[in-house]
């Protein structure tokens, strides 16, 4: 736990921020030449005290510092209070010339990432320290800065939660546990949670995600999360939520196959924003949906050349039983556009290996039918500090999709594959509603830490759809 207070008393551990032209002129500046301190930007070190608390240098660099630079920065200070074990600081956060909001926001963040872990180890690990931060910001905003922080805790709850359903693994997150926790925790804060079990999916007509479900003995469950407000137009957010893909009859390599458990990072996303939301009271408008179910091997699964059905009526001809992601998404889409009266729809999706290979770890992969709407999701995903990238909308791709049999092939080659995915889930959106897909294939659950991001799963978007859904001013 942080408490970060405002106003507090001057205590603990004192924090020095330095730009480089600082150096000269600071009363340290024989000890922080001994150790070779050049304030460059994320330097940090540690002066220890034998009958007081520490101190602690941070460098600033000489160049512009961005929200992103100022989550890391006090992501490293809050580890290096937990290593030192001073639980108690003062920070005199320096003026950035960014909105002072939105900068406290980021050093909250930052010192709160630092907070997460996950491990199964039995062997109990170090308790991660807690640590009291205080700040005395000018006087007059205090209100705005206090509703900011309040505003972060209950983002980073969202994020931590859907890291945990990530990351948990395919033995103790199956269609059934990921339904029964959603809506234990969802509706602790005020989020109505429906969920439907098989029988009620065949009825809904949802054919291909049953087809996709097929061959489990985990059955599927279809989790409906709504936040109600008349007075803004609503927003659906469908999230792939295979809680493990095996690949099906097209099996995976088995380097391939040990991470599948993560293949539910879009219903991680959307149920950890839902959260986050509804812990805040968020005055919003939305819908969530994920079709949750396994891609399994046995007598019932769906084949490779199977031709199914949709809840649209379109047919699907299965040409890779491994391309299952965007089958589920052809009805789970439908139903939140055809479903609820929605304006627009975002889909989040670890849909193809494809966006790795075009974007790596760093960017998501983005398909969509509205400029507009799509620069939206980027600013928001820009505040965040969560990179996303547009794929071209291009009729074109959408023939590399042709069936000979069906109305629509399910795979289509190696070219353009993240785009030919993201086209495919894009025929199953309502007409008219606006549209934007992020294959978070890349960026959901990584492959080695990177600054606050850890290992593992990432909780990617939880800001960016908070910050578009609810967005706040300076
Ligand atoms: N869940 C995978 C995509 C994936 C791969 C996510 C690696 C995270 C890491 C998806 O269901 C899949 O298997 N896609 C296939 C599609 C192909 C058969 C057209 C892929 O990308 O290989
Ligand atoms: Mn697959
Ligand atoms: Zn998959």
């Amino acid at each position: 736990m942080i408490k970060f207070n405002l106003f507090g008393k001057e205590e603990g551990a004192l924090v020095h921020f330095l730009k480089k032209d600082d150096i000269s002129n600071s009363s340290y500046k024989d000890y922080l030449d001994k150790k070779g301190f050049e304030a460059k930007l994320g330097e940090i070190i540690y002066l220890p005290s034998t009958n007081s608390n520490g101190e602690i240098f941070v460098g600033l660099g000489d160049s512009e510092i961005t929200l992103e630079d100022i989550r890391n920065i006090f992501f490293d200070l809050g580890n290096l209070l937990r290593d030192e074990k001073e639980n108690i600081a003062s920070v005199n956060i320096p003026d950035f010339g960014l909105c002072q909001r939105k900068t406290i926001m980021a050093v909250y963040e930052g010192l709160s990432q630092g907070e997460y872990s996950f491990t199964k180890k039995t062997k109990k690990e170090d308790e991660i320290l807690d640590l009291k931060i205080n700040y005395t910001p000018p006087r007059g905003k205090e209100e705005k800065l206090q509703e900011g922080l309040d505003i972060i805790s209950d983002m980073m709850d969202g994020v931590f939660f859907a890291r945990d359903l990530v990351n948990e693994t395919g033995n103790v997150i199956y269609p059934e546990t990921l339904a029964n926790i959603t809506k234990e925790k969802l509706e602790s804060v005020g989020v109505k949670v429906t969920v439907y079990d098989e029988d009620k999916i065949e009825k809904l007509g949802m054919k291909a995600f049953m087809a996709v479900g097929g061959g489990a003995t985990n059955r599927p469950r279809l989790i409906v999360m709504e936040i109600e407000n008349k007075d803004v137009p609503k927003t659906a957010l469908v999230g792939k939520g295979l809680t493990y893909d095996s690949g099906g009859y097209n099996i995976k390599s088995s380097s391939g196959m040990a991470s599948m458990h993560s293949d539910m990072g879009g219903a991680g996303t959307v149920i950890g924003t839902m959260y986050a939301l509804g812990k805040s009271k968020a005055k919003v408008n939305v819908v969530a949906v994920v079709a949750a179910c396994e891609n399994m091997i046995s007598g019932t699964s769906y084949k490779c050349g199977d031709i199914i059905d949709t809840m649209k009526g379109l047919t699907i001809e299965v040409k890779n039983t491994d391309a299952e992601g965007r089958i589920t998404l052809a009805d789970a889409i439908y139903y939140a556009t055809n479903n609820f009266e929605v304006e627009r729809v975002i889909d989040l999706a670890t849909l193809t290996g494809a966006v790795t290979i075009a974007l790596g770890e760093e960017y998501t992969g983005a398909v969509t039918n509205d400029e507009e709407f799509y620069n939206k999701v980027k600013d928001a995903a820009e505040l965040s500090g969560e990179k996303i990238w547009a794929f071209p909308y291009d009729e074109d791709y959408k023939k590399l999709n042709h069936s000979d049999v069906a109305d629509i092939s399910n795979t289509s080659g190696r070219n353009a594959g993240s785009i030919t995915a993201g086209l495919f889930v894009g025929e199953f959106v309502k007409e008219g509603t606006k549209w934007v897909h992020l294959d978070i294939a890349g960026t959901a659950y990584r492959s080695k830490k990177k600054g606050y991001l850890p290992k593992r799963a990432t909780g990617i978007h939880v800001k960016t759809l908070y910050n578009l859904l609810n967005p706040i001013d300076c």
